[in-house]
């Protein structure tokens, strides 16, 4: 049976990865894989998680499974974090996941469950597992025009021109903050715009939130998601804590589904249970315990989130130095987008050619769509990638 199976394609972010450990160049720069880096190029675990692990190690005394949505202690926490008091608890089902990935999958999971037609409209571009997993599933995609590769912004009118061909029952896949790969999001103007026209066509947003606090904080970057919610009569959610609490390997991640019809809670509940179930029965505890730690303590609280506001506003930096820089070498603000973008990344728009040109002449890793991890930056390497930027003719 085994001789049925096909080589799969690699993850090209994953691929990357695996090409800069071989480099071995010493002054090559790591722009690919959205992992946070300090100016040492290390990723730290954060000081209120390792509080919180070291608390943990001296009081847990068991082992023993959770339930199959995990902690409902965790569902709460996050959810008050996600979303505030813009719901009801009595609105929200919820589950925790194996990483942002998992609640991606799940969300997924739950629409096929419900309506198996409904056409998935994705951001072009969008994370490319996104894609890769609705053709795992065999899901029907249809992308909706989002980046403006001339101006580095959001081509709003084709947006919502994508989006208007959407059918009711339809989803919306949305990057509730910086949007990945492009770096580029909407102002609060038009995510109510957006809002009403999904609302208009009958269709349910399914949020990804991956990057919240690595944007306009913590607050901020929810607030789209916020406002979603709010109006529309059902949201899915999708929350990684991967990055802002930076426990990447503990896969942490929670699914919401959120209805504004509170007696549809039961169901949606034991749907997103069932579906754990049947895909790995009990989500992993460890990260999620430590985040629902973190957030009900005061003091590991406030120090979680001054380190995150320093990791955000590290990566605002690098961004205004980049654009400068660039502004500079360049003789033109043609890249000012890069200190408008927000989160982690930002898609510099260039070619896949001029993008290997980086690599094999300069050691610079960045995505072959040209995404680059501002947070692989430092203060040293930004000069270093500016000139690379144009001497390579971009
Ligand atoms: C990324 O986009 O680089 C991250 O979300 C890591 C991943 O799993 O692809």
């Amino acid at each position: 049976m085994f001789d049925q199976l096909k080589e799969q394609p690699a993850d090209k972010i994953l691929a990357l990865m695996q090409a800069f450990r071989e480099d071995p160049r010493e002054d090559k720069i790591d722009l690919g894989v959205g992992v946070y880096k300090d100016a040492h190029g290390n990723t730290p675990i954060m000081r209120a998680v390792k509080a919180a692990e070291k608390r943990l190690w001296d009081e847990e005394t068991t082992k023993a499974y959770t339930g199959l949505a995990g902690d409902p202690l965790f569902a709460e926490r996050m959810r008050d974090l996600v979303l505030g008091d813009s719901v009801s608890a009595e609105q929200v089902a919820a589950v925790a996941t194996p990483g942002g990935t998992g609640a991606v999958r799940q969300g997924f999971d739950m629409v096929r469950l419900a309506n198996p037609d409904a056409t998935i409209h994705v951001s072009d571009p969008t994370w490319p597992n996104h894609l890769s997993i609705l053709k795992h599933m065999g899901l029907p995609v249809a992308p909706y025009r989002y980046f403006d590769s001339d101006t580095g912004g959001v081509d709003f009118a084709g947006m919502i021109a994508d989006i208007l061909k959407a059918r009711p029952g339809d989803i919306v896949l949305l990057h509730g903050c910086c949007h990945n790969p492009t770096g580029a999001n909407l102002s609060m103007v038009e995510w109510k715009h957006a809002i009403e026209k999904i609302n208009e066509v009958g269709a349910i947003p399914m949020i990804d939130l991956a990057y919240q606090g690595f944007g306009d904080g913590l607050e901020a970057d929810a607030a789209a998601t916020r406002a979603v919610v709010e109006a529309c009569p059902e949201t899915i959610i999708a929350a990684s804590c991967s990055k802002n609490f930076g426990i990447y390997r503990e896969r942490t991640g929670i699914l919401m589904a959120v209805s504004q019809d509170p007696s549809r809670k039961k169901v949606t509940q034991g749907t997103l249970a069932y579906l754990n179930r049947q895909n790995y029965s009990f989500p992993p505890d460890h990260g999620a315990r430590l985040v629902l730690m973190v957030l009900g303590d005061d003091e590991l609280r406030a120090d979680w989130e001054a380190e995150l506001e320093e990791v955000r506003t590290g990566m605002l930096e690098l961004r205004r130095l980049l654009a400068d820089e660039l502004r500079q070498r360049s003789n033109s603000d043609r890249f000012e987008f890069l200190a408008e973008h927000r989160g982690m990344f930002s898609r510099l728009g260039c070619s896949p050619e001029m993008v290997e040109k980086l690599r094999a002449d300069h050691g610079i890793y960045m995505v072959g769509d040209s995404r680059m991890n501002i947070a692989g930056l430092n203060r040293d390497t930004v000069p270093k990638l500016a000139q690379a930027i144009v001497d390579v003719g971009i």
